[in-house]
């Protein structure tokens, strides 16, 4: 399929299998799939809660940022994000400039997924994340151009789903 030059982002809240998803999805495309916090964790050599207890949740913003343009200009293909790509708005302009694919859950299924999860530093309270995940709903919503709802779907069913919208995008532009 021709996906032009643009690159296959996806988004979502923590839990929401974006890297699962990708690595699926560029397998089927046979794409090339980068994830994000792998590509930072081996650039920096540090895991994310370390950025973060060391440095610091804007320090890791910052990483972020600078990283995702990397990956944009070389990799040409799936990229799977971090939760919070959308929070530093530089980053909504370029994710909205590609094909970006929000994954979206209900909050419960999430937080059932992340709850104690210690790799994850900003996975705290139910009362917590969950006012993380309201205050971030409207960002995934502008960043993207595909919403998929995902509650009890298959990952095949749905990286199926998004060749099938990604082409009918294709075929509108
Ligand atoms: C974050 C999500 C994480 C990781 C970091 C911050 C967030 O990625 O980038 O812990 O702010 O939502 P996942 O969405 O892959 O867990």
């Amino acid at each position: 399929m021709g996906c032009g030059m643009k690159q296959i982002c996806l988004i979502g809240f923590m839990g929401s299998g974006k890297t699962t998803v990708g690595e699926a999805l560029a397998r089927q495309l046979d794409m090339p799939w980068v994830d994000l916090d792998t590509y930072i964790v081996k650039q920096i050599n540090k895991s994310v809660s370390q950025i973060f207890s060391e440095s610091g949740e804007s320090y890791f913003r910052k990483l972020e940022s600078l990283y995702l343009q990397q990956v944009l200009d070389g990799n040409k293909g799936v990229i799977s994000t971090g939760g919070g790509i959308i929070t530093t708005l530089e980053n909504i302009e370029k994710l909205r400039k590609e094909t970006t694919i929000y994954l979206a859950y209900p909050f419960d299924t999430l937080y059932e997924r992340i709850a104690g999860d210690t790799t994850r530093p900003l996975a705290t309270s139910y009362e917590s994340l969950k006012e993380r995940f309201n205050s971030r709903l409207a960002l995934y919503e502008k960043a993207c151009q595909v919403r998929i709802d995902c509650q009890d779907k298959s990952i095949n069913c749905i990286a199926e789903e998004i060749i099938s919208k990604i082409s009918r995008l294709e075929r509108i532009s």
